[in-house]
């Protein structure tokens, strides 16, 4: 991997994406760079000072995903200052509560996670380094046994990213036209999310599988398992078993830092070191684990 190495977290200014920030500060050499982004200005002022001392530079950026070409000019951005970029965590998130329908809140999600990761795989991923990573927070939800049988080909012959745009449209068009149970997506909208996440990262991994394992280079999706956070917590009322954002941190971490990469993650949803199988469906746990 090239020296020094640049690295960027969406969605940095609380919860796991300041955790991992903190933890890539602490590891990486004081001549690497971390781009600590987020939307709001003063949360991620205020996240750069949180961190205080680090041993590899902090730089705060405002990055609103959600925002018209925002991505891809940061991407140019990171071009152009430092030639590519090594290490790409895809965090940010809108908050869905249980408080309003589902239904009212699906476009946010699909903005905020969905169309936002779409554009980071599209703009970053062909600027990282050889020996880069580029990880997509998703969730053990992201897997296609969470979903009808019926919707599992949409996401199965999905070869490009145009056609995960295209299948995250119908769910979104089912859901305005209050057609989206006939069709067989769930109600609550962060299984489809998810799921789309993951079979974005699929369908650029199965384009770039070869190439990217000669050069050591890593993309995939991870679930941090369930996490203490504002985003979780209305979720359950029991958080007793919940891990703090730097425990959940950590496997993310070793995914990043590890200098020889797993060719079995490779494309897959990793959660703690192991694949979760595309096909599966670990409900029981899922519900706790996230
Ligand atoms: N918490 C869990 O149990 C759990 C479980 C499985 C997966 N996950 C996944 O883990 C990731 C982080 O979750 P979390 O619990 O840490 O969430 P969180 O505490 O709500 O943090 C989300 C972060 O995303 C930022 N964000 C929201 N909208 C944005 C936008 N348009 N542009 C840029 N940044 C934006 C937020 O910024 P502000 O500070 O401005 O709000 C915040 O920094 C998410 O992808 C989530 O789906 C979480």
């Amino acid at each position: 991997m090239t020296d020094p190495r640049i690295a960027l977290v969406t969605g940095a200014s609380q919860g796991l994406g300041l955790a991992v920030t903190a933890g890539l500060a602490a590891r990486l050499a004081p001549t690497d760079l971390v781009y600590l982004t987020s939307r709001d200005p003063g949360r991620v002022a205020r996240a750069v000072d949180e961190l205080g001392d680090t041993r590899a530079t902090v730089r705060g950026r405002v990055l609103d995903v959600a925002a018209p070409d925002a991505i891809e000019r940061f991407a140019a951005d990171l071009e152009e200052q430092h030639g590519g970029v090594d290490l790409v965590v895809s965090n940010a998130a809108t908050r869905i509560t249980p408080a309003e329908p589902p239904a009212a809140q699906t476009d946010a999600l699909i903005k905020t996670s969905n169309q936002a990761t779409v554009r980071v795989l599209r703009s970053l991923a062909p600027i990282l380094r050889p020996g880069g990573r580029l990880l997509v927070v998703a969730s053990s939800f992201g897997t296609l046994g969470h979903l009808d049988p019926r919707l599992w080909p949409l996401f199965d012959e999905a070869r490009s990213l145009a056609d995960i745009e295209a299948v995250l449209t119908s769910w979104r068009d089912a859901v305005h036209t209050g057609t989206e149970e006939q069709a067989g997506w769930p109600r609550w909208p962060n299984i489809p999310s998810k799921i789309a996440q993951v079979a974005a990262v699929r369908v650029v991994a199965a384009q770039r599988r070869e190439p990217d394992l000669t050069a050591g280079t890593l993309i995939a999706a991870v679930c941090p398992g369930l996490i203490d956070t504002e985003a979780s917590r209305p979720w359950f009322a029991d958080m007793s078993d919940a891990q703090t954002p730097e425990q959940a941190a950590a496997a993310l971490l070793d995914l990043l830092l590890t200098p020889q990469i797993d060719p079995a993650h490779y494309g897959e949803l990793v959660r703690a070191g192991k694949v979760l199988p595309w096909h599966g469906n670990e409900t029981a746990e899922s519900r706790r684990i996230n």
